[in-house]
């Protein structure tokens, strides 16, 4: 088995677009993208490729699943042979695998640890190192404008060009091929190994016992990958780390700077806002966020202000809001990222867009209200409108009705009024997705059934709300601990085969390391893997809230107890003898 570390990688650093790009010409349609479908001939596209969930779904031939089955169906590869696929395209070390024992490893936590230590000294002595440190301290200090002082703080390296150098040193010290290897330090080559960091300013990763658990190295120039990560070894769990904690966790503020990048971080200490944290080359988890919650309760989202930006900060404010991290987004306008805003403007300038960071629909409101002139009547309707759609998609009422007031205060309008647009939007989202399910019902039960899964049709009523609460699971996968009444949600309560399989799937990952749905190829076929992603798909525009998950979980639950023994023999002479 692989581990999920390096799953949840390969679908942060593959960007699903990117990868289906080089085999299908993609156009943008919303904001998604569409093309023809690589699977199955056909003239007007229906191939949708949705970035946020970084997911694809095909509404011809029903085909689907992540960055890593398109690769299995495309290049004809099993899940493994797809995982190293991608893995090389992004650069990303895999661990190595034995054919018996699976994936090893290899020497313990101290040892590494041991060997990380030796790994930065001999790092920041190159750094250092009068001619070998020369382009790097040129780097650092030229491009990148960083006092010596804030290098030596946090330790900054460079590992010179060439193949042999750490291995070398490491071994005049007494580790072997194999601990290198496995500390990530070396990637194995035809005979002994070969360093994996070459040309590249280093950054250890610190923890908060302060072992140097791992390392990221960036390029000096605009060489691709532009940064490598160690990948996880026995001292090096990334949902568990954040870059800079080690500092960030002595601020006396109550709130911590959350950003994307290492040189972010480095450029936010620099300026005297200690409090920032970054994670590492990988998307927050609730991991994450259940550490950020430990040193406090507040949270500043400095993300790059790209659409990629954003949909990374709607995530992060989920799931520290599901903490209990309060979390507000830092718009920067004219400049990319932390780094570069410091750099143009300055540290009281950055300090202004701290106090001027707002809530998701304060900021939503915001933006809106800077859209239209609230003195035209057509302009104000508009502005209106998109307020109620956006309230409308929200579950949880207590939090509706507080958008609702703030939108009234902010349009100055009756707030019955905005409430009665927003439930009637509400109950239009029903009466659609009520009508989608009589379709999808009767496309179910007609005909010869379901193939991917026969007992559907026994009961399209708890087959309905199983795909609802497993598309929400494969949205949400850490819901699966949400107690529902007495009890979370188990497999017993699963009426179909392939929903008690999958759910079963989902939980037991979870209680491993984590989810995620290009893991589902592992154990399943290529239309079940399709026909899950249809489940996630048909869920993806309506709300995360976990009142949801339970509501449904309830019914089903009673469903599945009320179980029918009809076989599909009885349904379908049933179904004829009422026409
Ligand atoms: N990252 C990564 N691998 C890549 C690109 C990025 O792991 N190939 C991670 C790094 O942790 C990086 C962060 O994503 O710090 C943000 O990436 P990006 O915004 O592309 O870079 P910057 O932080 O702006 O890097 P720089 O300012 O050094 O160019
Ligand atoms: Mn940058």
């Amino acid at each position: 088995m692989i581990p999920n570390s390096i799953i949840e990688d390969i679908r942060y650093r593959c960007d699903i677009e990117d990868v289906i790009s080089s085999y299908v010409s993609l156009k943008r349609a919303g904001s998604n993208v569409k093309g023809l479908c690589p699977f199955h001939s056909e003239k007007t596209p229906s191939f949708v490729v949705y970035k946020d969930t970084q997911s694809f779904y095909c509404f011809g031939c029903g085909a689907g699943g992540d960055v890593i089955s398109f690769i299995m169906r495309q290049e004809n590869l099993d899940y493994v042979s797809a995982v190293e696929f991608l893995a090389k395209r992004a650069g990303i070390a895999l661990p190595e695998f034995d054919s018996h024992t699976g994936y090893n490893d290899g020497p313990g936590r101290a040892r590494i640890l041991q060997m990380n230590v030796e790994a930065a000294k001999y790092f920041r002595s190159m750094l250092f190192d009068e001619n070998t440190g020369a382009p790097a301290r040129q780097y650092l200090k030229g491009k990148r404008a960083l006092e010596s002082s804030v290098v030596k703080h946090f330790g900054l390296g460079y590992a010179p060009l060439g193949w042999n150098n750490l291995r070398d040193h490491l071994r005049s010290l007494g580790f072997t091929y194999d601990e290198m290897v496995a500390a990530n330090l070396c990637s194995k080559g035809e005979k002994s190994c070969y360093d994996f960091f070459r040309g590249r300013v280093m950054f250890p990763i610190i923890d908060v016992s302060g072992n140097i658990v791992a390392f990221g190295g960036r390029v000096l120039d605009d060489s691709k990958p532009k940064y490598l990560n160690s990948a996880e070894t026995a001292a090096f769990r990334k949902n568990k780390n954040l870059f800079a904690l080690n500092f960030a966790r002595n601020s006396s503020e109550d709130t911590m700077i959350i950003c994307e990048g290492y040189m972010d971080v480095i450029a936010l200490h620099a300026a005297g806002f200690t409090n920032a944290v970054a994670t590492l080359g990988t998307a927050i988890t609730s991991e994450h966020a259940r550490i950020i919650k430990r040193y406090v309760s507040k949270a500043v989202l400095a993300y790059d202000g790209d659409e990629a930006g954003r949909k990374a900060a709607d995530r992060a404010i989920r799931l520290l809001g599901e903490a209990g991290v309060d979390s507000r987004i830092l718009v920067m306008r004219d400049a990319k990222d932390p780094d570069e805003f410091i750099k143009k403007f300055g540290r009281e300038a950055f300090r202004k867009l701290i106090d001027e960071s707002r809530s998701r629909f304060d900021y939503i409101i915001e933006t809106v209200l800077k859209k239209y002139n609230l003195e035209n009547a057509d302009d104000k309707i508009k502005a209106a409108g998109e307020l109620c759609a956006e309230i409308a998609s929200v579950y949880s009422k207590v939090e509706r009705d507080i958008y609702i007031q703030k939108t009234a205060t902010a349009l100055a309008i009756d707030p019955k009024s905005v409430k009665h647009d927003v439930d009637r939007l509400i109950g239009r989202n029903a009466s659609y997705e009520k009508k989608r399910q009589t379709e999808e019902l009767i496309r179910v039960t007609s005909g010869i059934s379901d193939r991917v899964n026969p007992d559907y049709a026994k009961s399209p009523k708890a087959g309905r709300l199983e795909e609802e609460i497993l598309g929400i699971l494969m949205l949400h996968p850490e819901y699966v601990s949400i107690k529902i009444d007495d009890g979370v949600l188990c497999e017993d309560d699963f009426f179909t085969g392939l929903g008690r399989r999958l759910f079963a799937f989902i939980k037991a990952k979870m209680e491993l390391d984590g989810f995620s749905i290009g893991m589902l190829s592992e154990e399943f076929s290529n239309d079940e893997v399709s026909r899950a992603v249809s489940m996630q798909t048909a869920r993806r525009d309506l709300s995360n809230d976990t009142d949801a998950y339970k509501t449904y979980s309830l019914s089903l639950r009673n469903e599945t107890s009320k179980k029918s023994d009809m076989s599909l023999e009885d349904v379908i002479l049933k179904k004829r003898q009422t026409k």
